[in-house]
């Protein structure tokens, strides 16, 4: 009987030795010490032996499986030790790595500007209207006073969508819309996208634009000069001089071009004011009072001026750049630095 222990014990510590992973180990326990395994059934015929034999057989039987136990016990922590090296050798996380980093976006360089020129009007109580980017004939050109086949209408290269729709070549038409829904007294700015079949280092067939105009009683130059210059002095400098400069726009009279002293030089001479010492920055000029009769407005009554800027060429006097198309080309190396 004890040898026939001995012998499984034998048994069993050959099977533990060939043990080549947790599962073997699983089905080695079950095999010897399992519910119905071999040690198993031995200590449930413990009854069987008689009186005089069963303490010793009992003594060795219960040696033996303790034995066992441990030895697989043992086998089973190092094999889960491997297991345990394995998992982190092949999926280490290495927390001193520094992080994924994603960076955070910020405006376009034109929509800091266009912020910053919006900001200075709202202070000076100008409020935001806007209009559509496809519009009529007749608000584009017409109530502008640009008669069908006027030789101004060649300034500003058009794209037709039909003979009586464009889409915007300018922000002015929406001084058109404006007037038709409200009187005066109105200080209104619009900001928005317009579009001119053009393309070279200053030009993009979409760009942005500024439109601003003030309509009441007795307003004049004095007061476009003014508010110009507040504008300019908080964009490019409080020291920057203002100028205007005699113009033509069907839809103001009289008209100026404003220019600024040259950001780049300070008006002593470059190639980017062509040694003049100025840059040209806005059309203006007081509204045209045929433009107040298409909107039912009495040019004897009220006065006003109008003014429009191009955002991308603001932007680019504010900040030095010298291509147009690096606004639309999304090289970050350009973006981040604003
Ligand atoms: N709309 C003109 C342009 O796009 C600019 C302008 C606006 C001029 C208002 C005078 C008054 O060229």
């Amino acid at each position: 009987m004890i040898k026939e222990i001995l012998s499984i014990k034998d048994l069993a510590q050959d099977e533990i030795k060939n043990i080549r992973d947790l599962k073997e180990v699983q089905a080695v326990r079950v095999k010897y010490l399992g519910k119905k395994g071999i040690l198993t059934e031995k200590i449930k015929a413990l009854g069987t032996i008689s009186k005089e034999d069963r303490p010793e057989f009992g003594r060795v039987l219960n040696e033996t499986k303790i034995y066992i136990e441990n030895l697989i016990s043992r086998h089973e922590e190092s094999f889960k030790a491997a297991e345990l090296d394995r998992l982190l050798k092949t999926q280490r996380i290495d927390v001193t790595l520094p992080g994924c980093f994603t960076p955070g976006g910020h405006l376009h360089p034109t929509s800091i500007v266009l912020e910053e020129i919006i900001d200075v009007f709202l202070s000076l109580g100008f409020r935001i209207e806007d209009g559509p980017e496809v519009e009529l004939d007749y608000y584009n050109f017409e109530a502008l006073n640009f008669p069908k086949d006027h030789p101004a209408r060649d300034m500003q290269d058009t794209f037709y969508v039909t003979d009586d729709v464009v889409l915007r070549t300018h922000t002015s038409p929406v001084q058109i819309r404006v007037m038709e829904k409200y009187k005066p007294p109105l200080k209104i700015i619009v900001p928005g996208k317009v579009y001119r079949c053009d393309a070279d280092v200053c030009h993009t067939p979409m760009f942005q634009q500024l439109e601003g105009f003030m309509v009441d009683k007795a307003v004049s130059m004095a007061d476009l000069k003014g508010i110009l210059e507040v504008f300019a002095h908080a964009i490019f400098g409080p020291d920057t001089p203002v100028r205007l400069r005699p113009s033509f726009f069907p839809f103001t009279e009289p008209s100026a071009e404003i220019d600024i002293g040259c950001v780049i030089c300070k008006g002593s001479g470059c190639n980017v004011c062509k040694q003049s010492g100025w840059i040209e920055i806005l059309g203006a000029g007081m509204i045209n009072p045929r433009v107040f009769k298409s909107v039912g407005y009495d040019p004897e009554v009220y006065s006003g001026f109008a003014f429009g800027m191009g955002i991308e060429r603001i932007t680019m006097l504010k900040y030095g750049i010298d291509d147009i198309r690096l606004f639309f080309e999304n090289d970050k190396r350009f973006l981040e630095q604003f």
